[in-house]
């Protein structure tokens, strides 16, 4: 009886568990040059590693962080040798970092169980971040209020909080964060700005007058099916979890399928890849309930898009290395944005457009607002540059949502000098 049940259970735990990754690695490879960046794409498009690729490779000098499963590495390491390429190890025991990350997380549960409160510093469910929300929009009434714009795939609902000090539709801000979910210090840092814009209202007087001016909008959790998906199944999940008809592959890269410059470079067409733009435009309902609210809105001013991981502040084009039209006083927004934000904790942030900064991206979140009049429109990659890349410990996740703010509070200042 007893070994019945301990193969049950056994049999149970490979079958509800997260995926593990015991032994798996993460690499950083150098690219100097177009021809190990065209050597490196072989190695992205060759199917034989199960690689799984954290950056894309450009030929703009940036290192590129490849996740290479235990099985792969002898093959992984004589390719990169026999092809020149060089390379060094920055994660040696992902599964011990997961272990880590997970440990954390019940133990934190157990706690705010007990004494009933949210702790701002640890990561959390999906479910405990809707009910924080929840409990943000009841302690503040009249400031803030939980609306539900969509549902998922998976039909979860998808909520933002809507904060707002007049009654009438003023020009309005976006902040969007996990639309990538691996990137959990997105969803984390989302929802501190949350409980940090209602504390700081009244108290500090930029927030107040920017709320006297213009309502803030927040998406915590952009990809709802995908951020439950990295709890409950593989912790490096990016992409939706729509079905894809004719292929095995789950899920579209919610960042390529806007419509703007759609399905152009630095996007694929293959399900499997991580940044399949999806069949058309739109065709995520996460992504069309968000232009479905913003167009009907038809006020907003400004769009940010938090991901992770780089240190990165970019504003448009991704999809094109042409200069958009108001480049040099967007540049000049990041800039001042970065230097606030490293001002609390050195934290140093790149500043530039995104297809010459990182890589070209078409179908890109802030291409698209910026294309339909959204003029102040930006992606932030917050820490760290790699060393623990998606998983970034918890007890970071503060002193990132504190300098973040700073380069948030920022942009929306500039935002309220000057509506248009
Ligand atoms: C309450 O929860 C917090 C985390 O939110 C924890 O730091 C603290 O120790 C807990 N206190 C008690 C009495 O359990
Ligand atoms: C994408 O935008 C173009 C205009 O730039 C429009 O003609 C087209 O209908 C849009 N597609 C979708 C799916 O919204
Ligand atoms: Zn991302």
């Amino acid at each position: 009886m007893r070994w019945i049940l301990f193969f049950v259970t056994l049999i149970g735990s490979s079958i509800c568990g997260r995926e593990k990754f015991f032994g798996d690695q993460v690499f950083r490879i150098n690219v100097r040059n177009g021809d190990e960046v065209s050597k490196l794409t072989r190695l992205v498009n060759s199917d034989n590693f199960k690689l799984n690729f954290w950056s894309s490779p450009s030929a703009l000098g940036r290192p590129v962080d490849v996740l290479v499963p235990s099985i792969s590495l002898q093959p992984v390491k004589s390719f990169l040798k026999s092809q020149g390429l060089e390379y060094s190890v920055t994660i040696d025991d992902l599964q011990a970092l997961l272990d880590n990350e997970d440990e954390e997380m019940q133990y934190n549960e157990g706690q705010e169980r007990s004494n009933n409160t949210f702790n701002y510093g640890a990561y959390h469910t999906l479910e405990a971040i809707y009910q924080e929300m929840d409990n943000i929009a009841t302690d503040f009434p009249d400031l803030a209020s939980r609306v539900k714009i969509g549902q998922s795939f998976e039909n979860r609902p998808m909520y933002v909080l809507k904060f707002s000090t007049g009654g009438e539709q003023r020009p309005a801000i976006w902040l969007n964060a996990g639309i990538h979910s691996r990137e959990w210090i997105s969803q984390a840092t989302a929802i501190w700005t949350a409980r940090k814009i209602v504390s700081d209202y009244g108290e500090d007087p930029a927030v107040t007058s920017i709320l006297e001016k213009v309502d803030i909008f927040l998406l915590p959790v952009a990809n709802p099916d995908g951020y439950v998906y990295t709890h409950t199944r593989n912790r490096l999940w990016r992409k939706t979890r729509s079905l894809n008809p004719g292929s095995r592959c789950v899920g579209t890269d919610p960042n390529r399928n806007w419509n703007a410059s759609f399905a152009g470079e630095g996007s694929s067409d293959n399900p499997c890849s991580e940044v399949y733009h999806g069949p058309h435009a739109n065709s995520e309902v996460e992504v069309k309930s968000v232009v479905d609210f913003i167009q009907k809105h038809g006020n907003f001013k400004c769009f940010i898009d938090l991901h992770s991981y780089s240190q990165l502040l970019m504003y448009p084009y991704g999809y094109t290395v042409k200069k958009a039209p108001d480049a040099e006083e967007l540049d000049d927004v990041a800039r001042h944005a970065a230097a606030a934000l490293a001002s609390l904790w050195g934290t140093k942030f790149q500043v530039g457009p995104t297809c010459t900064t990182v890589y070209p991206a078409s179908g890109s979140s802030i291409d698209w607002a910026y294309n339909n009049g959204i003029k102040y429109a930006f992606t932030f990659e917050l820490r760290d540059t790699g060393h623990y890349g998606f998983l970034l410990p918890a007890n970071q996740i503060i002193p990132t949502a504190e300098e973040t703010w700073l380069g948030l509070k920022t942009i929306m200042e500039h935002v309220r000098d000057n509506l248009y």
